[in-house]
C-alpha cells in the first residue's frame, strides 16, 4: 500500500467533475489497490473521508470511516442520493483544505445508493456525521469544496491562510 498525495485548495484539479466508474472494473486488482491506498492515505492524515478527486483520480468514488476505532471502512462507488430529510449544521474540515474548519448546513438524513468494493450495489439510510461525510465527499466528485459554502470574503481568507501555511512549511 502507499500514501497518496492530496491536492490542496485552490488547486484547479479539485474542480474537475468526476466520471462514472465502470462497475466491471471494481473487483479488478488495480482498482482494489487504489481503494487500499486511499484508505491508507485517509487513516494516515488522519481523516474520516477521502474522495478520489482529492488524489487526482477523477472518477466517482470515495472511502469513508467515521468510527472512533477506525475499523469500519466504507466504499461508495457511483454514489447517488435518493432521499434527503431535515437539516444539520456541522463544523467541517477537509484534507484538501488543511487546518480550516467551518460550519456547513446539510441534510440531516439521507438515503444513498452506491456500488460497494465487492462490485455489488447497495442502499444505505443514515444520518448525523456519516450523512455529513457522504454529502461532503460527493461534493468533491462534482468539483465542489466545503469552502464554497462560505462567503467570498471568508473563502479568500482561507486561500491566504493556506498560502501562508505553505510558505512557512516550505
Ligand atoms: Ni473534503
Amino acid at each position: 500500500m502507499a500514501v497518496l498525495s492530496i491536492l490542496e485548495f485552490p488547486d484547479p484539479r479539485l474542480r474537475t467533475k468526476a466520471a462514472a466508474v465502470d462497475p466491471a472494473r471494481v473487483t479488478q486488482p488495480e482498482f482494489q489497490r487504489l481503494l487500499d491506498d486511499m484508505f491508507e492515505t485517509m487513516y494516515e492524515c488522519p481523516g474520516i473521508g477521502l474522495a478520489a478527486s482529492q488524489v487526482d483520480v477523477h472518477q466517482r468514488f470515495m472511502v469513508i470511516d467515521v468510527s472512533e476505532e477506525k475499523n469500519q471502512p466504507m466504499v461508495f462507488i457511483n454514489p447517488e442520493i435518493l432521499a434527503r430529510d431535515g437539516e444539520q449544521v456541522y463544523q467541517e474540515g477537509c484534507l484538501s483544505v488543511p487546518g480550516i474548519f467551518a460550519d456547513v448546513t446539510r441534510a440531516n438524513a439521507i438515503t444513498v445508493k452506491a456500488v460497494g468494493r465487492d462490485g455489488q450495489p447497495f442502499e444505505l439510510s443514515t444520518d448525523g456525521l456519516l450523512a455529513v461525510c457522504i454529502q461532503h465527499e460527493m461534493d468533491h466528485l462534482e468539483g465542489k469544496l466545503f469552502v464554497d459554502y462560505l462567503s467570498p470574503l471568508k473563502r479568500e481568507m482561507v486561500r491566504k491562510k493556506l498560502a501562508k501555511q505553505r510558505r512557512q512549511s516550505a
